[in-house]
């Protein structure tokens, strides 16, 4: 079974195929609405940090595709403190069909998959954020038709964001410019994995320099300074980041049909202001909407996933069924 824990464990046929039925599952949703494909089935939503996106686009797209979803909220879960993900995991496999978590740490989305029996998603981790990447790209590629060859700057912290910008730029073919002050810079296995993921294709460069980083893209690209677990070094990071505030000045420096994507929640007149945030290459709200539909084409991807493998163990089973009762009767034949 296949979780969505990061956009590296997919290939890149594999992303594609999700994107285009993005695209189908936004054009049917907006035409007659979706198919219950989801009929019967329920998702479990644990989370141990806020959200308004995550959650409202993952209930949303349940309900769109006649599912039901759970909010569990921090308090009520305690996931690694009341109760640990590996118990989590195989209790709510006991109700549920899918599990989508936000954690802090990394690793407590990869214990909760590890001992799952129901496909998990990442629903943001102090490491990544792959379902966010995936709408982001869906995003990019309904405004400009391709997604190879494009290039998008990424300005600010090099924080859970960026690495799936990072995983999914070298599955894309996108360059990447990452305009970030030293000591917030990605990190060298960051940088290492999605080279890698590229198979060395990946052209993406760092500098401490906001005009050079941002200069020509096709793709602006900002998130908080400060993300959500870091509240101890705000006032820190506010004396180091101003530079790469994306405003009108810095933005100038963009190719002229530019859009600026932002992952939200934006903390307006620090990493981004209001006029380039409400003004003409925004595409903040559009990015934000494309939650539900890039999320709903993970969900039917997962599931049809877990469908084909039933099925593959439904027929073996039957298959070594079937031979035990034809053994059981050539023994009584014979007696
Ligand atoms: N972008 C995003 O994940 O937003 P939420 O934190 O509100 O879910
Ligand atoms: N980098 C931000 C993203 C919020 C969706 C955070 O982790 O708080």
């Amino acid at each position: 079974m296949k979780h969505f824990l990061e956009i590296a464990d997919w290939t890149s046929d594999d992303l594609w195929d999700m994107l285009r039925l993005a695209v189908a599952l936004k054009a049917e949703y907006r035409k007659r609405g979706n198919a219950p494909l989801f009929a019967g089935k329920a998702l479990a939503m644990v989370f141990q940090k806020p959200s308004l996106r995550t959650r409202v686009s993952f209930e949303m797209a349940m309900q769109h595709l006649g599912g039901h979803a759970l909010y569990l909220s921090p308090q009520e879960i305690g996931l690694g403190k009341r109760e640990s993900g590996a118990d989590i995991a195989r209790v709510l496999a006991g109700y549920v069909d899918i599990i989508m978590a936000r954690t802090f740490a990394h690793q407590h989305i990869l214990d909760l998959a590890q001992w799952s029996p129901i496909p998990v998603i990442n629903g943001l981790t102090d490491y990544n954020h792959p379902c966010q990447g995936m709408t982001d790209y869906l995003t990019i590629y309904e405004e400009f038709g391709q997604l190879d060859g494009l290039h998008l700057a990424y300005l600010g912290d090099s924080n859970n964001v960026l690495t799936s910008l990072l995983m999914g730029a070298a599955q894309f073919g996108l360059k990447v410019t990452v305009g970030s002050p030293a000591g917030y810079q990605p990190k060298p296995a960051v940088l290492d994995a999605a080279r890698a993921l590229s198979g060395g294709s990946l052209d993406v460069s760092i500098t401490d320099d906001p005009v050079a980083a941002i200069e020509g893209a096709d793709v602006v690209y900002t998130d908080t300074w400060t993300s959500m677990g870091q509240e101890a070094e705000t006032e820190q990071r506010r004396l180091v980041f101003p530079p790469f505030q994306v405003n009108e000045d810095l933005l100038s420096h963009a190719a002229d049909h530019a859009i600026v994507l932002h992952c939200l929640p934006a903390h307006r007149g620090e990493e981004i202001t209001d006029a380039v945030a409400d003004g003409p290459q925004s595409r903040l709200f559009p990015q934000a909407e494309n939650r539900l539909h890039a999320q709903k084409a993970i969900l039917v991807t997962l599931v049809n996933q877990e469908a084909g493998t039933m099925a593959k163990k439904g027929s073996k089973d039957d298959k070594k069924d079937k031979k035990s009762k034809k053994d059981k009767k050539d023994k009584k034949d014979k007696k």
